[in-house]
Formats: C-alpha cells, structure tokens, sequence
C-alpha cells in the first residue's frame, strides 16, 4: 500500500516516524509493505530533523493527489479550506483517506462519508478526537448496537493542560499556554483550544457517531474558557472543586442539545483525576449503560499512533465492519435539554455593586441560591437548576454591564 502524506508538521512526523520504525513488522505481519511514497509540505527547504524524506517532498498537492500509486492519503496540513478540497478530491479520486482535521470532519463529516461509501473507500479520523485514545472506532461499533442518549467529555489536550498547571502549580494562564504549545498540542491558532471551538468540533464529531446525526460545529453552543483567573481557580481549590473545560451532548431521540463550557468537579470524580493533556469521554446507552475512554489526547507520538491504526484498518480491509451512515434528516437542536446549577463569579467594580447584577439575574428568571465573599470586591452566586439555553441569554445581557465574571456549571459526574 503506498500512502500520500499531506503535512509534515507535529502529527505527520509523528506518522512517519512510526511507519519507519514499523515498517519490517507490519510487513510480517501483513505479508505486504506500508510505504509513504510523497510527502505535501508548505516549504521545501525548512529544516527538518527527519531522515529519509528529502527526496519525497513537492509543494504541489496534485502531484500526490493525482498519482494513480496511491492508495491512501493522510491528510494532516490541518486548516479548513484547503484542507478540505484537498480530502474530497482524493475520495473522488478513489483514493482512500485517513485525517486527523477536527475543523474538516466537524463541518462535512456526511458529505466525505456518503462520497467515500459511493466510491466504496475508508474515510476515517479517529485522531480528530481524543488524540491516542481508541474511541471512534470502538463508538462506532458500540453506535450500532446500542442508543447512545449522552456522550461528554474533557477533549481538548491544551485547555485541560493550561487548568492543570494554573491548578497544581499556580501558574498564570499565559504562561501555561505557552509551554502547551511549545509540546506541540495547541493548534496552529490556539484561540480554538481557549475560546471553544476544538471543543465544539470534537464534541460535534463525538455525537453524530454516538446519536447517528449529523451535527456540525454550529450546531454546538460554546462558550471561552479564558475568563477563569487564579483566584478563582484557588477558591474552588479551597472547596475541593476543580474546573474543566467540557463538552456535553443529549438526546431525547427527537432534539439534541450540545454544550461546550467551564464545569466544576468535585476532587473524588473521575474526570477531575484527568490532567495535563489526557483527556476523558464517556457515554451512556441502552445497552451500555455508561463506558468511559481515558487517554493521551494530544501530541504527536499519541495521535500519529491514531493515525496508523485507521490505516491498518484500511489495509486489513476491517473498516468496512462499523460504517456508520448517518441519517438524512438533521435534528432539531435545543440547550434546554443541558439543565444544572451554575456557579456565577463577578467582579464588583467601584461605580458598580452588586444590585444591578441581581436585578439582572431576576429580569432572566435565574433564582439564586448562595452568595459568598472570598475578597471585598469579588462574589460568588450558585444558581437553581437552569438550562443552559437561559444561562447562555443571562451571560449575553451581563456583558453588558462591564463586570468581568466565570460561570461554570457544577457536574455530578
Ligand atoms: P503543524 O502546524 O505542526 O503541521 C502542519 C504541516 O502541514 C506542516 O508540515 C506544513 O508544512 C504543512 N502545511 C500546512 N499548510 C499547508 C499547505 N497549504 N500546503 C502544504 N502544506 C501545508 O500541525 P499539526 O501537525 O499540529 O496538526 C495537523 C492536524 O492534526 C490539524 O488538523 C490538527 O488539528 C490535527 N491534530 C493535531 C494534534 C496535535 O497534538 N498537534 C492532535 C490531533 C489532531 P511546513 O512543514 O512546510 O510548514
Ligand atoms: N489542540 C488539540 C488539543 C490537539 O489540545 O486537544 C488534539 O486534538
């Protein structure tokens, strides 16, 4: 099987690296070579500390996309539009296609799905979520069997990392994100790993193989991690709580609710345990009534090894087993479904007390239950049961009123 590889950044290199080192046992194995024949990169002539790849290199994506060698592509270039075009092409072309592009999955996950079944070819990406951990596959075949209501989890490697080390060492989150990104699991932009939208795209990949729907990014409601400051992560602290960054999506079978925001968790749960860049997903269903994967979910060693098994899968012909085909009829989508208590941190400024921020509060219908001090300018409010729709209104009216404030919902487990 010879393989087209697009991108030699983080992810390719870590694909490379394993496909060479493997490269006589898999053969063994498999009675037959894996071999990465061309290599896409944006610039020929950087330095790269790679042996072997010099004389593969092009920066014209059709040379590889067109070469009727080719099997299989991996794309890893990351980005949306090029991206994109780039994986469509290849299906059209036959060609088979493992990525690990959360942006690309996230938006066209039904159309490369149903082109890649008309062509009879693997579009898998079980690197787009979770990194190393082996869970698009195993929820793919559980989907089959099972009808999955609930599907939730800490799935962005470089947030979970920045909150671990603003926890656990008292660092400043700047300074946190900037070791996340020198180990290579921040995006290429990290305001998609800070304000959401990595989140939101695995968490759209995550329930559309869970509940066999197709749910895009903007079907997902999220909200920034980035006003959570030291203080509060000390407070909570102090109260045995941690924060994490956390996606969560329901069904009823009918509507779907999908919400990416700050969640409190107790120190005795599970997902409180995960830290620096592992993440956890569980889900609940008929059958099953609740599985959990736990894993590396970020860096180039844990997603490369992702990346290799959708392509053994490929070359073993086993991805033909759990084709997951998602329904023609998208759902309806709701946060009224996502309900819990809130917890609500201001910032009093001098012009400003608190009475406008209760006046608010009533005007929304959010009831509120406790209200504490930590410092003279600082409160702390803990909502009634609210859905998340309301909190998500309530948060758009107080940035209106110039406080700065974190509200997180508090999760059982
Ligand atoms: P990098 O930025 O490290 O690497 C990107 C690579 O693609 C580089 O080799 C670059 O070339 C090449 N490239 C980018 N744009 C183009 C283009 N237009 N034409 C040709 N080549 C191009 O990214 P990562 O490896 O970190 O991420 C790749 C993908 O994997 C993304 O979709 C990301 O979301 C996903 N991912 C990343 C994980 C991680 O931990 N980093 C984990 C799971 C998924 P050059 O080398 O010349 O600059
Ligand atoms: N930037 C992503 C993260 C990479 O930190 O989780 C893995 O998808």
């Amino acid at each position: 099987m010879k393989i087209g590889l697009l991108g030699l950044g983080t992810v390719g290199t870590g694909v490379f690296e394993i496909i060479q080192k493997r490269k006589q046992s898999l053969q063994k194995l498999y009675g037959q070579p894996l071999e990465i024949t061309k290599i896409l990169v944006k610039d020929k002539n950087k330095k790269r500390d790679l042996q072997g790849v010099k004389g593969l290199l092009t920066t014209d994506p059709y040379e590889i996309l067109n070469d009727p060698s080719i099997d299989l592509i991996i794309e890893v270039i990351g980005g949306l539009e090029k991206a994109y075009q780039y994986i469509k092409y290849a299906l059209q072309n036959e060609k088979h296609v493992v990525t690990a592009n959360k942006a690309v999955v996230s938006l066209h996950m039904k159309e490369l799905l149903d082109l890649a079944q008309k062509n009879q070819k693997a579009f898998l990406f079980e690197a787009s979520v979770g990194g190393g951990i082996p869970l698009l596959k195993p929820l793919r075949q559980c989907s089959l069997l099972n009808n999955f209501y609930e599907v939730k989890g800490i799935v962005n490697g470089t947030s979970n990392f920045i909150l671990t080390k603003m926890t656990e060492e008292g660092l400043d989150f700047h300074e946190a994100l900037k070791i996340a990104q020198d180990l290579g699991y921040a995006e290429a932009d990290p305001t998609d790993d800070i304000k959401g939208a990595d989140v939101a795209r695995k968490l759209a990949i995550l329930s559309s193989l869970a509940f066999h729907r197709d749910i895009t990014l903007g079907d997902v409601l999220y909200r920034s991690i980035k006003h959570v400051d030291r203080e509060d992560i000390h407070y909570l602290k102090d109260k045995g709580y941690s924060v994490k960054y956390f996606g969560k999506a329901l069904t009823n079978g009918e509507k779907v609710s999908a919400v990416v925001e700050p969640v409190l968790f107790q120190r005795i749960t599970q997902f409180e345990k995960v830290k620096d860049s592992f993440n956890m997903v569980s889900v609940k269903g008929d059958n099953l009534e609740e599985l959990r994967f736990y894993g590396e979910g970020a860096g180039k060693n844990a997603s490369a090894n992702a990346i290799v098994c959708d392509v053994i899968d490929i070359f073993t012909g086993a991805y033909k087993k759990d084709f997951v085909v998602l329904k023609e009829q998208k759902p309806k989508i709701s946060s009224q479904l996502l309900q819990g208590k809130y917890l609500i941190r201001i910032v009093l400024k001098d012009s400003l007390n608190s009475c406008s921020f209760l006046k608010l509060a009533d005007e929304n219908e959010i009831s509120l239950q406790r209200i504490e001090k930590p410092s003279p300018k600082r409160r702390i409010f803990i909502t009634e049961k609210v859905s998340a729709e309301k909190i998500k209104k309530f948060i758009q009216d107080l940035k209106h009123l110039e406080f700065s404030f974190f509200v997180a919902r508090i999760e059982k487990e």
